[in-house]
């Protein structure tokens, strides 16, 4: 069996099903769901995102609206692209970078550990993970990143915030093809938490 963390998918969509458009950075939720998500931030041993949200919205991966250690951060990138001036490699938290590109970057810089994997496949990165002591993770997207973990149903729950705005077009949310177990309001947000159907029996 394999050795892997409690996954759980988390993104913001708008009310018409979208997470984003394409390398734009856009705000979709009010500020409640962003402390809320500092929350969840703060509850679990690490982040992980794809070098296309790092390069779209220069996260910074932190707790920094709520209380709590900020989590390892993880980020695929695979073709060692970003710059390190991106903010998820700044000091306030360590960083893990998953890439396939075996070079001088693949050892400790400060807190920025580099990682080329045997495959290149999730399993394998969440099994390394696992090693290293990650026992949850939060998977934040962005698009091609939440969708690789869906169609390979890497994931146990989900937590998904509904905003009211309309995006009208971009890039789609995940279907997780089942109904949210919880939902609730945060002012203008809704909040659905799904679990893995395949986990409930
Ligand atoms: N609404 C939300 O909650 C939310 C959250 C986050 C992001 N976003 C939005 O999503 C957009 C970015 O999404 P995106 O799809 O362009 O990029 P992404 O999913 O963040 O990153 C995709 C990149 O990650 C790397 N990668 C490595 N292994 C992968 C794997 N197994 N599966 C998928 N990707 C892998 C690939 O780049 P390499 O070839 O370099 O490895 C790939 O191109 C932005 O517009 C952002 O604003 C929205």
């Amino acid at each position: 069996m394999l050795n892997k963390p409690y996954i759980i998918l988390k993104y913001a969509k708008s009310i018409d099903n979208y997470i984003g458009q394409k390398n734009k950075s856009i705000w979709l939720t009010n500020n409640y769901s962003k402390r809320l998500v500092h929350k969840w931030r703060a509850e679990v041993d690490a982040i992980l995102v794809g070098s296309g949200t790092v390069s779209a919205d220069n996260p910074r991966l932190t707790t920094r609206f709520d209380f709590g250690n900020s989590p390892l951060r993880v980020v695929l990138d695979g073709s060692l692209n970003l710059d390190v001036n991106n903010s998820v490699f700044n000091n306030e938290a360590k960083t893990i970078v998953f890439t396939k590109k075996n070079n001088k970057h693949q050892k400790t810089k400060g807190k920025i550990k580099y990682f080329v994997p045997n495959c290149w496949t999730l399993e394998e990165m969440l099994s390394i993970l696992h090693r290293e002591g990650v026992r949850s993770i939060i998977i934040e997207g962005g698009q091609k990143v939440l969708k690789s973990f869906v169609a390979n149903d890497l994931w146990d729950e989900a937590r998904v915030l509904v905003a009211k705005k309309e995006l009208f077009m971009g890039l789609k949310a995940p279907e997780l093809n089942c109904k949210p177990m919880k939902e609730f309001r945060l002012l203008t947000d809704t909040v659905q938490i799904y679990k893995n159907p395949k986990l409930i029996r």
